[in-house]
């Protein structure tokens, strides 16, 4: 047993504390708002890092990202959005904010993100059902790893459909060598405060072109007319990052690249440790093509593999909800729903639970969840089957050498 809890990704700042620098700076100069010379340096910061002719807008959020950048694609009521199902709520819920309707489409085994021969029969099927094309396209680089980057953008680009990339938890991750966020018309950033870098809370959208930035940034800015009263034309959002925000993004930015390495570090290190343990598979880029960060170090086990305690894995209901760090969660209706993880996944988050490790089931699909029951989907099993037999593992830069071998330990222990 160790002395501490091991967390899935905690922030993590620079040695020099130059976080604290910059938001002093902003204290110091009264730029105690959402514009100033940090949100200035970050999205300039920002703009090199991701290094393609790229225009970067900085945001209260990353779901705000994904509205805004929704709301640029032109989405609105009674359109259909085509959405990776295998994913965090934030790139579905959205497309609901704008009136439309999300088409979720399934994983593929590889890189587990949306499956393109799945994607292309959606788009064909949504246009002879509802007579329109798709609006828009979110693939989501889950855990980091990136989607089927060249194959989508075909498809997308042969139905001309712009793609937004959710690439709120592959901060730093590549495709061919090329930072996800830059190959779609936008790039979806999150710096919650769980992500490879954070602003405590934040996004960004990476834009196109200085056109396109100026549309996020007036939508993000309660879309102001130009004149010398306040006239609003269009319905606008109060979504920009504050400075003192910013200054920690900007902070943040020194430490970016040790931090995607730690995360790969930290990958390597499971890789090693899992080699011999039967059962146990490791989730790694599918070729070389794939630069995943690894935000997230995920496992699947095999539903043979007996864990420890299995027998009462769902009998207590769980007084809180997963990431619940805000603190709201509505009291759960049951102990069970009609897609739940395995008993052993179950079993194994209580075991390291009690260990004093944090791990995770992966992500619900949406196409499962019941808040959108009702909305079209393609799939074909593999993400409800990942679901069922997959958790997340620590990985953050606060993650030691010594806590994934503690991990590993436990992990093995577990196993009866
Ligand atoms: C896949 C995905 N999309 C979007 C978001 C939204 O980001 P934020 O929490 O900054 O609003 C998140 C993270 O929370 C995410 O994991």
């Amino acid at each position: 047993m160790i002395n501490k809890r091991i967390y899935l990704c905690l922030a993590h700042m620079s040695e020099a504390g130059l976080e604290q620098k910059y938001i002093k700076e902003a204290f110091d100069t009264n730029w105690v708002v959402p514009l100033g010379p940090n949100v200035n340096g970050f999205e300039e910061d920002l703009k090199q890092y991701v290094n393609h002719n790229k225009e970067v807008v900085a945001l209260s959020a990353g779901t705000a990202a994904v509205h805004l950048a929704l709301l640029a694609c032109g989405v609105g009521a009674g359109d259909e959005v085509i959405v990776q199902s295998f994913t965090f709520c934030a790139s579905a819920h959205p497309v609901v904010y704008c009136g439309a309707t999300p088409v979720f489409v399934d994983s593929e085994t590889d890189s587990w993100n949306m499956d393109p021969q799945l994607l292309e029969q959606a788009i064909k099927d949504r246009i002879i059902i509802t007579g329109k094309t798709p609006k828009a396209i979110v693939p989501v680089a889950l855990y980091g790893m990136p989607y089927k980057v060249d194959e989508i953008m075909e498809i997308a680009n042969r139905y001309g459909i712009p793609v937004i990339e959710d690439a709120a938890e592959g901060f730093g991750s590549k495709f061919d060598g090329q930072m996800l966020g830059t190959f779609g018309a936008f790039g979806v950033l999150s710096f919650n405060g769980n992500k490879m870098i954070t602003t405590s809370g934040g996004g960004a959208l990476i834009c196109g072109d200085a056109d396109s930035k100026n549309k996020i940034m007036w939508y993000a800015t309660q879309a102001r007319e130009a004149y010398p009263y306040y006239q609003h034309e269009e319905i606008g959002y109060n979504y920009r990052m504050s400075n003192i925000c910013a200054g920690i993004g900007r902070g943040q930015m020194t430490v970016v690249e040790d931090h995607v390495k730690h995360h790969q570090h930290v990958c390597k290190l499971y890789k090693e440790l899992f080699a011999e343990v039967e059962g146990i598979e490791l989730h790694e880029n599918p070729s070389s093509r794939y630069e995943s960060n690894y935000w997230l170090n995920t496992i699947t086990i095999d539903p043979s593999i007996k864990v420890k305690g299995e027998e009462f894995a769902y009998a207590d209901a769980v007084q809180g909800a997963v990431g619940g760090a805000a603190g709201v969660v509505h009291a759960g209706g049951s102990v069970h729903t009609d897609c739940e993880p395995n008993n052993n996944i179950e079993a194994m988050r209580i075991y390291l639970d009690k260990a004093g490790i944090e791990a995770r089931p992966l992500w619900k699909p949406m196409h499962k969840q019941p808040v959108y029951k009702n909305a079209p989907a393609y799939v074909n099993g593999v993400s409800e089957a990942l679901f069922k037999t997959g958790m997340c593992l620590p990985s953050g830069p606060c993650v030691t050498d010594e806590d994934v071998r503690y991990i590993v330990d436990c992990i093995k222990e577990a196993i009866e």
